[in-house]
């Protein structure tokens, strides 16, 4: 009986080792990444303004300012302040290819405060418009 509890808190400690040696499940850089469900409120939302040039210029102009830092300059997760983070920001072309333009809406304007995201993503919709999102979204959408 004794015997069979140490060997459960050995296998514990160790598999605690072994998570923390992958960084905690951080998604890294270039693999997959745990998204949870777009939330119904934004669920189905599409870009009014896809593929507008103008809406592209102008959304490289609120993204140079608001998103440039952490995500860098064409989208690759490596901007200077984004570099500390934990988790990292994502590839944003990656990001677009693998969701749609409802989740990307949802993640701007909501941030990740929440499950399971949990990181310094700052919230957006008290910041920019709607229509200053789909902008940005543009402009994210024209990264490789
Ligand atoms: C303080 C740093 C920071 C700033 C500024 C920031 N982000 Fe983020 N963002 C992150 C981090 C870190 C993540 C990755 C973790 C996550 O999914 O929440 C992220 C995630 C995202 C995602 C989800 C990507 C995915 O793969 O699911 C999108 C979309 C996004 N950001 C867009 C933007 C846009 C657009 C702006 C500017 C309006 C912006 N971010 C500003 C840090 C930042």
């Amino acid at each position: 009986m004794k015997r069979s509890f140490y060997l459960v808190a050995v296998i514990l400690v160790l598999s605690a080792l072994m998570l923390s040696a992958c960084g905690g499940g951080a998604p890294a850089a270039d693999s997959g990444k745990e998204r949870g469900a777009t939330p119904a409120e934004y669920a189905g939302k599409k870009n009014p303004v896809a593929g507008s040039a103008d809406a592209a210029a102008a959304g490289k102009a609120l993204y140079d300012v608001n998103c440039a830092s952490c995500h860098g300059e064409k989208g690759a997760g490596d901007g200077p302040a984004g570099a500390s983070l934990s988790p990292k920001p994502y590839n944003l072309a990656k990001a677009v290819a693998e969701t749609d333009e409802a989740y990307i809406y949802y993640r701007i304007a909501e941030g990740g405060m929440m499950d399971p995201y949990k990181s310094s993503m700052p919230a957006w919709k008290d910041i920019l418009s709607e229509d200053e999102i789909w902008q940005v979204i543009t402009h994210i959408q024209t990264f490789k």
